[in-house]
């Protein structure tokens, strides 16, 4: 087989199969010109295949060719197709047909020059309007726009949450992301220079003539201030709420979520604390039981300070809660510390509370299998339509927190 000779065939061939295309009356007997030209033992598919037999110096050059032929049958057939489709349904729904000029004969034209065109019918009768009206009732039922959108975890997250602690007679209490240095540490019984300041590192604002600085807040720690100096105990609120801190790797983000927790009363105690922390816990992850563990530990805000683990199940990368052996630290607390209180003009020895402090987002990803908390934040609509919840879902003890 030489060169010329593949060539002259391609050109003939070509010719040949587009003038068919633009003939066939019907979606069948295109069909059946595709398959007897591009099925697997169809005339192209044939060709082609010889050229992996020839000699490299011709395979190249022809390989080359066939390819362009193929491309353009491709595209004729699919073009004579949607034509041929439109025609029909415009039939089926009884339309009155006006003639339009069709996509396949300029593609055709455009492929192999003028001599084809002549054996080409110049048009194909459809109605554009009637194909544009026309209902597929094939077609998936469209979603309401209501439906349509999608809760951010996070979100999902605090609501779950807020049903919860409503349940237990919590109020949520809010205050700004934007907090002084005043609030956010010294109330909070951080002294000046403290070392615990420097775990807490964050963003700056410039400072101001009297030499204070306004600062992202590091935890949302100052609400409790906040609650403590507007309202007279008892107290019971919980603060969801971003939160600020220079970090960031695949479990730290420069912004995150925690929600804070206080009770402040006559009475309040540590057995107080335990119980609602648990009782939270079962709600939340949705176990019948959950066996805790608790730590001491320091923050400069309570007294005693503690730690708290839950037990859990480590499978392959999945936690499950409620059972297994191991730990996991999921959150701070404490008695309010009595310098706390008193900075907030209350007097310790007639008041006394119990706080916390949980990471929001390392809940829902614990909850929701999330792996990485970077996504959180990337607005990325497919992780959202993934891991987000439908809108009309609103969690609810009653109805189900995360069905
Ligand atoms: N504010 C602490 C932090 O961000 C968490 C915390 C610990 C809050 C103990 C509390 C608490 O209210 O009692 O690390």
């Amino acid at each position: 087989m030489t060169n010329e000779f593949q060539f002259d065939l391609s050109l003939q061939v070509e010719q040949e199969i587009l003038a068919k295309i633009a003939a066939a009356e019907n979606e069948a007997t295109l069909e059946v010109i595709r398959v007897s030209e591009l099925g697997s033992k169809g005339r192209i598919t044939t060709i082609a295949r010889l050229i992996g037999s020839m000699p490299p110096e011709l395979r190249k050059h022809n390989g080359a060719i066939i390819n362009q032929v193929k491309h353009r049958v491709e595209e004729a057939i699919g073009a004579r197709k949607k034509e041929l489709k439109e025609r029909r349904i415009a039939e089926e729904t009884g339309s009155a047909p006006g003639a339009i000029t069709t996509g396949v004969q300029s593609s055709v034209r455009s492929s192999i020059g003028k001599s084809v065109e002549a054996s080409i019918p110049q048009t194909v009768t459809v109605t554009t309007t009637v194909i544009r009206d026309s209902i597929d009732v094939t077609l998936p039922v469209r979603e309401s726009a209501a439906e349509v959108g999608r809760v951010h975890p996070i979100t999902q997250v605090i609501d779950e949450l807020t049903a919860i602690f409503a349940d237990m007679g919590f109020a949520v209490a809010e205050g700004p992301d934007i907090e002084t240095d005043d609030y956010n540490f010294t109330k909070l019984n951080f002294p000046q220079d403290h070392p615990a300041r420097d775990m807490q590192d964050t963003f700056f604002f410039n400072p101001k003539p009297d030499g204070s600085r306004l600062l992202l807040r590091t935890h949302t720690s100052p609400v409790q201030v906040r609650t403590m100096l507007s309202q007279k105990p008892p107290i019971r609120v919980i603060c969801p709420g971003r939160t600020y801190r220079s970090d960031s790797d695949q479990t730290h983000t420069p912004m995150f979520h925690q929600v804070e927790g206080l009770v402040i009363d006559r009475g309040s105690h540590l057995g107080h604390l335990k119980w609602i922390l648990e009782e939270f816990c079962k709600a939340f992850f949705e176990v019948d039981r959950v066996k805790m563990r608790f730590r001491p530990s320091f923050f400069p805000f309570t007294e005693p300070s503690l730690e708290v683990d839950i037990q859990c199940r480590r499978d392959k990368g999945e936690v499950r809660f409620g059972e297994g052996d191991d730990w996991m630290e999921i959150l701070g607390c404490g008695m309010v510390h009595p310098n706390v209180l008193r900075n907030c003009g209350l007097d310790p020895d007639e008041f006394q509370g119990f706080a916390w402090g949980l990471g929001i987002d390392r809940i829902a990803m614990l909850k929701y299998g999330m792996p990485d908390l970077r996504a959180f934040f990337e607005a990325d609509v497919r992780w959202l339509s993934y891991y987000g919840f439908r809108p009309l879902d609103f969690p609810t003890l009653a109805g189900g927190l995360s069905s």
